[in-house]
């Protein structure tokens, strides 16, 4: 199968890329990761990208007068490096909607809540607040409207007595991790449509698109 170019954007850490440069080098997942960006010249995520020998950039939105000019520099450079699809992993910036509408059914991101739960930010805060028993993660198509597009892969993680958010982060990273490479998989093996605003996946299994962490796959086995 000929493998999709894949372009990941970062802020962060990157440990969503590592699984998807993880998930890609073992060849699991049919694409290429041919680009890693990041708006942060500091972002950790730049340093594995570089350490697997992967092309990275660096955009810093300071450079430009307007979004609007720092989403064309993005998309020149994405077009440049011939993504074919882009993935969001902990890309703290919002684009603009000509750069979105541009990219729309090529550009996925994750977000660490069960979508359309807790958009935006402060996440785990917000879902011990509210007394929430499961969080997760969304792998979705995105659309103008933050944090809202298509979604393509759900995970879950339970949330423990006594979590903080530093606790729950940790563990719904961890389904967050699985979640990505289903989600890419799905895409770049053509399995994925979007019809009436909703991800339809051809073939699809029975929770193909769930994925469990491992605590509660094991209090759910008989
Ligand atoms: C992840 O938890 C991701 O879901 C979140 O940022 C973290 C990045 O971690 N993204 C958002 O909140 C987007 N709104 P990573 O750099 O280790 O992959």
């Amino acid at each position: 199968m000929e493998l999709r170019r894949i372009a990941v954007l970062i802020s962060g850490t990157g440990t969503n890329l590592q699984a998807l440069m993880d998930a890609t080098r073992s060849g699991r997942v049919p694409a290429r990761i041919v680009l890693v960006l990041s708006d942060r010249a500091q972002a950790r995520g730049l340093e594995r990208a570089a350490r697997a020998g992967l092309p990275t950039a660096v955009i810093s939105p300071k450079a430009f007068e307007s979004r609007q000019a720092f989403d064309q520099a993005l998309d020149d450079r994405l077009r440049a490096a011939g993504a074919e699809l882009v993935c969001l992993a902990g890309f703290m910036r919002v684009l603009g909607r000509e750069l979105v509408e541009a990219w729309a059914g090529r550009m996925l991101n994750i977000h660490p809540s069960l979508l359309p739960a807790f958009p935006g930010l402060e996440v785990h805060e917000r879902v011990l607040e509210a007394g929430m028993p499961v969080s997760g993660c969304t792998v979705h198509f995105v659309t103008p409207e933050v944090d809202a597009g298509p979604v393509i892969v759900q995970g879950i993680a339970p949330v423990l007595p006594g979590d903080t958010p530093e606790r729950l982060q940790a563990r719904v990273l961890e389904v967050e991790h699985r979640a990505y490479p289903r989600a890419l998989d799905l895409v770049v093996r053509g399995r994925v449509r979007i019809e009436d605003e909703r991800v339809v996946v051809r073939d699809e299994r029975p929770g193909e698109r769930l994925v469990l962490h491992p605590l509660l796959a094991r209090w759910m086995e008989p």
